[in-house]
Formats: C-alpha cells, sequence, structure tokens
C-alpha cells in the first residue's frame, strides 16, 4: 500500500510552512543568524515536542520560527519542505505563512513573500510542481492588527491565493475577523479558516456564515452538530483535516479514535494533510500510510481523497484537468 500511496499525485491544502522547519535547519538558521536557542541538540529539541494541547504547540512553533530573520532564510525553508513533498509524491502544496509572528520580530511583510515565492517558483521550475500561497491571520491578536497586515500586502495581492486564519482558536471565534474577511472577499481574495480543531462546532457554522470561506481547515468537530454535518455534506465545502496533528495535539487519543471514518460516511468532503509536519511526525504521505493502517481504507477510498484535494485547489484548471487524467490511471 505504501509504495501505491507514494505513487498517488497528492495535493497539500494545510501545510503551515514554518511547521515545516525541522530541528536540524533550526540550528543551522540559528548559527547563521547569531540566534541562541534554548535547546542544547536535535535530540532535545524532539524530546520538547510532547505537547498537551494547541497551545503547548504553539509556544514552541513561534519560538522555533524566530530564527527565520532574512529572505535566503524562508526560501530554504521552503525550499527543503517542497523537496520533501517531491519525494513523498506530492504534486501541488499550498503554502500558509503568519506574517505577523514575522512582523511582530521586525521582519518586514516583504521578506517572508519574496523568500517563499522564490522557492515556489523554483519548485515549479524544477519538479512541475504547482504551489499557492495563503496569508493567515492570528486570530489570538487582535483583528485591527490583522487588518493593518492586509492593508499592508497590497503590492502582493496578485500573488495572494486565499488569506486564511490560524492560532488559538478557543475564545477567539471567527465573528472577531469578520470586517478583515469582508475586506477580503470585496479585494477579490479567497478566504479560508481553522474552526473546530479544538473549538466547537458552533464556530464551524460561524466561519461559514460570517467569513464566507471556502473551506475549512480541520473541521473535526462538525460532528457534534448533525445539521451542520447535513450542511456541510450538501454544500460540499472540503476540510481540511490534518490527522497526525490531531493525535498530537490530544485532539483524539489515537488515530484509530479519529472521526475521519464517521466524516467519510456522512459524505463530507474531506482532504489529507500534514499541518506542521515537523512537529506533528511526518508528511502528507505519513498521514495517508498511517490512516491506511489505522483504518483499513481501500485504494478507492485514498483515490476519492486525493480527488477531492485536487478538485478544491488552487490551481489553474488545465492543471486541474491534468492530474484528475493523472489519478484515474492510478
Ligand atoms: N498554526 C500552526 N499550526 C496550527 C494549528 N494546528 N492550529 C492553529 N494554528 C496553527
Ligand atoms: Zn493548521
Amino acid at each position: 500500500m505504501k509504495t501505491w500511496l507514494q505513487a498517488l499525485p497528492k495535493v497539500e491544502l494545510h501545510l503551515h510552512i514554518e511547521g515545516s522547519l525541522e530541528p536540524e535547519l533550526m540550528f543551522a538558521l540559528a548559527e547563521r543568524n547569531n540566534i541562541a536557542l534554548p535547546y542544547a541538540s536535535v535530540e532535545d529539541v524532539q524530546a520538547a515536542y510532547d505537547f498537551s494541547d494547541l497551545q503547548s504547540f504553539l509556544d514552541l512553533y513561534y519560538l522555533g520560527m524566530r530564527v527565520l530573520r532574512t529572505e535566503r532564510d524562508f526560501y530554504d525553508l521552503a525550499m527543503a519542505y517542497l523537496e520533501r513533498a517531491h519525494g513523498e509524491g506530492v504534486v501541488h502544496v499550498e503554502l500558509s505563512f503568519d506574517p505577523q509572528a514575522h512582523l511582530s520580530r521586525g521582519v518586514e511583510l516583504a521578506v517572508p513573500f519574496e523568500g517563499l515565492r522564490l522557492a515556489m517558483r523554483e519548485a515549479e521550475r524544477r519538479w512541475g510542481m504547482t504551489t499557492a500561497l495563503i496569508m493567515s491571520f492570528l486570530r489570538d491578536r487582535d483583528a485591527e492588527e490583522a487588518m493593518a497586515v492586509l492593508e499592508k500586502a497590497a503590492p502582493y495581492y496578485e500573488v495572494i491565493d486565499a488569506v486564511g486564519l490560524d492560532s488559538a482558536e478557543m475564545g477567539n471565534p471567527p465573528a472577531k475577523f469578520a470586517e478583515v474577511f469582508e475586506r477580503a472577499k470585496a479585494l477579490g481574495i479567497p478566504r479560508v479558516a481553522h474552526a473546530g480543531e479544538e473549538g466547537p462546532a458552533a464556530y464551524i457554522s460561524e466561519a461559514l456564515d460570517v467569513l464566507d470561506i471556502c473551506r475549512v481547515d480541520h473541521g473535526v468537530a462538525c460532528l457534534e452538530d448533525a445539521m451542520l454535518v447535513e450542511r456541510l455534506r450538501k454544500s460540499q465545502v472540503p476540510l481540511t483535516v490534518c490527522p497526525l496533528s490531531n493525535v498530537r495535539l490530544k485532539v483524539v487519543e489515537t488515530l484509530r479514535d479519529h472521526p475521519l471514518p464517521t466524516m467519510l460516511a456522512h459524505g463530507v468532503k474531506i482532504t489529507l494533510n500534514s499541518d506542521d509536519p515537523a512537529y506533528f511526525g511526518g508528511g502528507v504521505l505519513d498521514n495517508f500510510v498511517a490512516c491506511a493502517e489505522a483504518f483499513d481504507w481501500d485504494r478507492d477510498t485514498f483515490r476519492q481523497l486525493a480527488g477531492n484535494a485536487i478538485e478544491v485547489a488552487f490551481m489553474p484548471e488545465s492543471r486541474r484537468q491534468a492530474l484528475l487524467k493523472q489519478l484515474a490511471a492510478c
């Protein structure tokens, strides 16, 4: 199964590029930029990645990304990830990034944009891999700051495929960002948001109603609300589920306890993604393989999941058709 899953044309829709920072590169960039890390070794870092919930992860995620200071750092980060993804049979990656987490450290908006874009172009040139860029807002900071970032990003509107919403979910409901997302909509920028990861099903409904999102990141809490499940089934709004992330952040106890099979049985449009691969035990292929082992899914199920991601990705129609053809031959 693993060999077959490797060859399947996989599309990654939910990936925080800062969450792809492997400990080895963290140390290399810390040295290059003369930044002190609270870790003595790679093993020390790995030992620290024992999370009790989303916040305990976010604390280390923001700590780790302090080593990212220059365009070259962001280029190296993204290139390393895209190369690994290419090796796993990933053919299209949507990179999300958190500009506020960099601006607050004095790293200007142009730095991540330019560095990431250079790597995205390089991946297309080297491997024919396509990519998209999602600029995410931090929901645990105020909406005025998010609005200011959106305005500041004006020179990059053409290269932003969507805006997103992430960070600590509980107590930061989608409606807090109603105006920011309204402005993005007026600018013609598609919208996605994390909802129902740690937060309740009501946050998923609110994100759909108030933020007018085209995809839900995570959304695993949807089963709490039968009417919401029916809405998701009818509308086929996709959910970018991240199984290994949910295990590592204790959203579920083990992968076997994950609601994925029930969500699929209800006809919800599911995709499989890695979220923060350096922190959660692997990339897209690892997530596919783990699901194969936990749920004993057959090839048709994986064809459906891979096909769902191709169908809803931010990519040109010609590319979508080519990938669907490639998938049909698997
Ligand atoms: N930022 C990076 N990873 C995240 C996650 N899993 N949930 C919310 N915000 C995040
Ligand atoms: Zn995420």
